[in-house]
């Protein structure tokens, strides 16, 4: 037996007011489909097929890296519909999964759940009780309480939308009986769609049961629509993520204000995560660390015992053990802190790696430069690492001393224990221990008159 899981995501969106296909739209920089496509590959031995229509090749390119079959459904003519188009991958023995592109919060757990009511004998049907059932097929149920049919709201009486159990349109049921129900699919209704909906009286009238579950939580099953309820959904999953920190100890001091857009490939013990953080890509956290708030860290690695101070960004960096960074720092791709460094506001740091226990403290850029230990950077120092063409790098050896706005003029190497006066243009190496400047000497003009206003 084979589980296939079909999503459907064919449909325009047109409610989105977007030029982008509804299920492009993202949800913590995942794409909807790419969420529930990630979910269904966490089920044993599944094969995915992606109904996909409108906006089709954009679709395809935007998500070519899923181990899918990508199936085209024309024209959008209803679930139904949809359905039959992967009518030729379906065997009778398999178990067929539905899934909707736009619903991207399902779980796991949901899932399983409603595949353990699949049998030869049962359709399994997911379906949610709502206190504003209105837009929603009706589960309709006969006096023993059993499913016999599900009504659009469209075609629902007055009686059958007073019905607050709701059809999610998540299903599974085997191929076979899939199959010849698809093809019998008509669109006589207020719509004129054929809807996969009418699938359930068939399958009563054959004799078989629908036998429903429901998701632990009711926003599993929301769909996208609008950009209002994208917005909903962003947040209930990122409450989640939230959620989850907590549970592995980490302290979110808002869990209202925190953004996780990636995963961490580790989280040591108490981290601790002031409001409007950003976490992208896939990043590393050790013990001890605390990050300030306003700050973005993608795709990083974060040692133990750091602290990140307010409004720092922090993008494809390693920061070593002990470092301090920030208020107002930005660690660009490349930029390599050892154990012990501190990087105070508005200091920018590309390409480069600062060994041990050296100082970057205020309004510096160091570009493609490696910095020894212990060496002191003074304020407004730029690694000057550009001539327009060609980029080149600055050396600058255990122990410097470099005194406040100097510019480093790439390729330069400043010696050990060298010291280089403030206010230098360094353009050749310096040597060991000695004090290098270039600085115009002072002189004072004695008598010197300030120019006067001329009198009109
Ligand atoms: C559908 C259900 C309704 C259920 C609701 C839950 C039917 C007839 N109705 O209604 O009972 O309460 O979902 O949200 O099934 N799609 C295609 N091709 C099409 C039409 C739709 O791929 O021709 C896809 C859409 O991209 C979307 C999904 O199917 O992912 C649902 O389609 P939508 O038009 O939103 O169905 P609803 O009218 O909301
Ligand atoms: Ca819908």
């Amino acid at each position: 037996m084979t589980l296939k899981t079909l999503i459907l995501a064919a449909g325009q969106g047109t409610r989105m007011r977007s030029a982008r296909p509804k299920v492009l739209h993202e949800i913590a920089n995942r794409s909807l489909l790419q969420h529930v496509y990630d979910t269904s590959k966490l089920l044993d031995g599944n094969e995915i097929i992606v109904i996909y229509g409108h906006g089709g090749e954009l679709v395809k390119q935007s998500l070519s890296n899923l181990d899918a079959q990508w199936v085209e459904q024309k024209e959008q003519l209803g679930t139904g519909h949809a359905v039959l188009q992967a009518d030729n991958l379906i065997n009778n023995d398999d178990t067929v999964l539905i899934l909707y592109g736009d619903v991207p919060l399902l779980t796991k757990h949901s899932i399983e759940q409603l595949l353990g009511n699949v049998t030869k004998q049962s359709l399994a049907l997911l379906t949610v009780n709502l206190d504003d059932p209105t837009g929603y097929g009706r589960i309709v149920r006969d006096n023993e309480g059993k499913v016999t049919k599900i009504t659009e709201h469209k075609d629902a009486t007055e009686q059958e939308r007073l019905i607050k159990e709701v059809n999610t349109g998540i299903l599974a049921v085997k191929g076979e009986k899939l199959k010849s129900w698809i093809a019998r699919i008509g669109n006589s209704n207020a719509q004129q769609e054929f809807y996969l909906t009418d699938v359930i009286e068939m399958a009563v009238n054959e004799g078989i049961t629908i036998k429903t579950s429901q998701p632990e939580h009711p926003d599993e099953v929301l769909g996208v629509n609008n950009r209002k309820q994208l917005s909903h959904l962003e947040r209930v999953y990122q409450l989640a993520q939230a959620d989850k920190l907590m549970e592995v100890g980490v302290t979110v001091v808002d869990p209202a204000r925190i953004d996780c857009r990636g995963t961490f490939a580790s989280l040591g013990q108490d981290i601790s995560v002031d409001i409007n953080v950003i976490f992208e890509g896939k990043n590393s956290i050790g013990n001890n660390v605390s990050i300030g708030a306003n700050t973005i860290i993608n795709n990083s690695v974060i040692a133990d015992d750091v602290q990140i101070l307010a409004n720092c960004i922090i993008d494809n960096a390693v920061v070593g053990t002990g470092s301090k960074v920030g208020p107002f720092a930005r660690l660009r791709p490349l930029a390599e802190l050892a154990e012990h460094v501190h990087i105070g506001n508005f200091v920018e740091i590309k390409k480069s790696t600062v060994a041990k226990g050296s100082k970057i403290n205020h309004l510096s850029y160091i570009g493609d430069a490696t910095i020894g230990s212990g060496v002191n950077i003074g304020a407004g120092t730029i690694t000057c690492n550009y001539d327009g063409v060609n980029k080149f790098r600055t050396v600058i050896e255990d122990g410097a001393f470099i005194g406040s706005d100097t510019q480093l003029i790439a390729p330069v190497t400043v010696g050990k224990n060298a010291t280089i006066g403030a206010g230098s243009t360094i353009t050749k190496d310096t040597p060991d221990e000695q004090l290098s400047l270039s600085r115009a000497k002072q002189i004072s003009i004695q008598g010197w008159q300030r120019p006067v206003k001329k009198e009109q």
